[in-house]
């Protein structure tokens, strides 16, 4: 899989990219992941990206040169499977989306800055957008850093345990149940006597029992 992240500040998500697992799955040629600098597709030359909104509203806009400039180089190398741009009027991201853009060959994430980015550019080279949260974040950058984490976890070999991946929270629309190790006792606080048992069976309905009791309790609407 390839991911190419187009922002305005790509320092930093420089080293967020290249630490812990995401430089492991990298490493192990699992994921390539680059970094453009929107900056160097402008034609501006005092680097400028944005300009202000006709209408007359507050705020700047990146406009659709630079950005049409860097999708169609990255286009002209190879396919992708998304050009993703990162709003908070997206569709909202979670495990699902994760699992789904896991499976994709290559995209391309190009997260938003100031005000936005043109319509335009949304209507034409757009094919999905995405909100990490009904908040409203300064940028893209942090949005696009989430969805990478999420994304390369779930490719197979990327973490050490691949069953560990598939036991997540989330991963069958329920919390996780909860996790102990040894000791088996501390300062008189035990470990529940089933996870104990080595029966195999009651263990598995023992977790399923507690993460549902968990969901219920904390988030019933993954339920519905
Ligand atoms: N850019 C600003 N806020 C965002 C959010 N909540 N999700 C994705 N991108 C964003």
């Amino acid at each position: 899989m390839r991911i190419d992240i187009i922002s305005v500040i790509p320092d930093m998500m420089e080293g967020f990219i290249n630490e812990s697992i995401l430089a492991r799955a990298q490493k192990k040629g699992l994921v390539e992941i680059h970094l453009h600098n929107l900056r160097d597709y402008t034609l501006d030359k005092w680097r400028r990206v944005d300009d202000y909104p006709y209408g007359g509203s507050a705020g700047m806009i990146i406009q659709c040169e630079p950005i049409d400039r860097c999708i169609s180089a990255l286009k002209a190398e190879r396919d992708y499977d998304e050009v993703i741009y990162t709003s908070p009027d997206g569709e909202q991201f979670d495990q699902h989306v994760a699992n789904d853009l896991s499976l994709k060959g290559n995209i391309i994430i190009l997260c938003g800055h100031y005000k936005g980015i043109d319509q335009r550019v949304r209507e034409h080279l757009i094919t999905r957008e995405i909100s990490i949260g009904d908040y409203v974040l300064t940028g893209g950058e942090l949005a696009a850093a989430v969805m990478t984490d999420a994304i390369v976890r779930l490719i197979p070999g990327s973490i050490s345990d691949e069953q560990s991946a598939l036991s997540d929270c989330f991963q069958d629309d329920m919390l996780a149940a909860p996790i102990y190790t040894r000791p088996s006792e501390y300062k008189g606080w035990k470990v529940p006597d089933v996870l104990l048992s080595g029966n195999e069976a009651k263990i598995r309905k023992w977790e399923f029992d507690r993460a549902m009791e968990r969901t219920k309790k904390i988030r019933p609407d993954l339920l519905k």
